[in-house]
């Protein structure tokens, strides 16, 4: 199976930098075998520029966030329909940093994966403890809770989820979980998967996203349980993101 790297821009951005990046992207790929999945999540204004620009090229575009409601008296929020419109692939949902600053819940970032699956959007299911939880040994059990939580609501882990487990300590920190520590929770989560996945003739993408970068991406992506990686701040930088590619191939 390929391997998906995941570049998640956050509220980053302009259409003059994005231009700069999608171009160095672009002819770094061109010199690259195809040989792993790309995608870019940008905040939704940009999705446009995206589209305009990435085409039908190898990188595809989505978002990072998607409303758990089909439509309506909704301020601000965008639906699946909405990304559908602007040919998104992906969308984030779950991100810790909108679980702390939003108050998103497991049920709200359950019906937001239902939302996308059921728009033929790819939702990024993102899990993972606090440093608090880490240290109080209870680690496997928030993972599993929250993943636990999309399962049900969908009725079972679709093939077309991507999950990723992203550890909130090493987010933005550069304190990046070993491969080792990882690992661990990445074989838990692959046996999650694996017990609620119908099609089982297709594996479910499980991420890492946490602080990986051009220098220790190899170490993590060589890991059997790790399928590929969700990158924030190194995805803002060319050549990191592209050796990051280099290294999941
Ligand atoms: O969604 C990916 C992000 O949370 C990881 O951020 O900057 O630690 O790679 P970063």
């Amino acid at each position: 199976m390929k391997k998906l790297i995941v570049g998640n821009w956050k509220m980053n951005g302009s259409l003059a930098s994005n231009e700069a990046l999608l171009q160095g992207f672009q002819q770094g790929l061109e010199a690259q075998d195809q040989s792993v999945l790309v995608a870019l999540c940008a905040s939704a204004p940009y999705l446009p520029q995206l589209q305009q620009l990435l085409g039908k090229g190898p990188i595809a575009w989505g978002a990072q966030d998607v409303s758990a409601h089909e439509s309506g008296a909704y301020t601000g929020e965008v639906s699946a329909a909405m990304l559908r419109d602007f040919a998104c692939r992906y969308a984030i949902v779950g991100h810790s940093e909108r679980r702390q600053y939003h108050g998103e819940t497991d049920e709200v970032v359950a019906a937001k994966a239902q939302r996308a699956l059921a728009a033929g959007i790819t939702p990024i299911v993102c899990v993972g403890e606090t440093l608090a939880e880490r240290d109080a040994g209870q680690t496997e059990a928030v993972v599993k809770r929250q993943l636990a939580a999309v399962i049900h609501t969908v009725g079972h882990c679709s093939s077309e989820m991507v999950v990723a487990y992203e550890p909130v300590w090493a987010i933005g920190t550069g304190r990046t979980a070993t491969p080792e520590q990882a690992q661990v929770v990445h074989h838990v989560l692959r046996a999650q998967v694996a017990a609620a996945t119908v099609n089982a003739d297709k594996r479910v993408h499980i991420l890492y996203g946490g602080s990986m970068n051009a220098a220790n991406a190899a170490s993590l992506l060589a890991m059997p349980d790790i399928d590929g990686g969700l990158i924030g701040g190194a995805s803002l930088k060319v050549p990191d993101f592209l050796q990051i590619i280099r290294a999941a191939r």
